[in-house]
């Protein structure tokens, strides 16, 4: 174990302590480490297509999107740094969140997947949130889930 770790991040300050574990973890065991984000395939309907559109936004929605992806990893490498891993990597990927991490998972042969208990709903009532649920029951490897 802690050999090949992935840590899910998904801008949350709870993902944020999810990076700063796993960052911890592969330092200390000198793992290799993924940071691995999922964003979902965007469907705009016409109203915010012709508000991009007559705001004139650069590049339009993909690039704002590409922006908070871009900030989400920059934050997580920003960790692994500070933590003096080596060796880490980025990885964006399209779909159902917990599917794809799971498949993300079993596809690097990861042996542990580090995540937040809660990310951007933070819906209070349930103990855990939907992704971090559905990975801890779906995974074939160990899952680290920080709170
Ligand atoms: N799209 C995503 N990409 C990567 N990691 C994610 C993503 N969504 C959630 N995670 C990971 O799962 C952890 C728990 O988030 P989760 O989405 O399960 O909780 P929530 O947002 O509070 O609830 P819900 O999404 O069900 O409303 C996050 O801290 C993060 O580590
Ligand atoms: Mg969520």
């Amino acid at each position: 174990m802690f050999r090949n770790i992935i840590c899910c991040v998904d801008g949350s300050r709870h993902s944020e302590r999810a990076a700063q574990a796993a960052s911890e973890l592969a330092a200390r065991f000198d793992a290799k480490l993924t940071f691995l984000t999922v964003t979902k395939e965007l469907k705009v309907n016409e109203a915010v297509k012709r508000y991009i559109e007559l705001e004139k936004l650069s590049g339009g929605l993909e690039y704002v999107l590409d922006e908070m992806t871009e900030q989400i990893l920059d934050a997580a490498k920003a960790c692994a740094e500070r933590c003096g891993v080596r060796g880490f990597k980025t990885e964006v990927k399209v779909g159902p969140p917990a599917r794809t991490i799971v498949q993300f998972a079993e596809r690097t042969k990861a042996d542990t997947i580090v995540m937040g208990r809660r990310g951007v709903g933070d819906v209070e009532g349930a103990l855990l949130g939907s992704v971090s649920h559905k990975v801890s029951s779906l995974a074939s490897c160990g899952v680290v889930t920080v709170k």
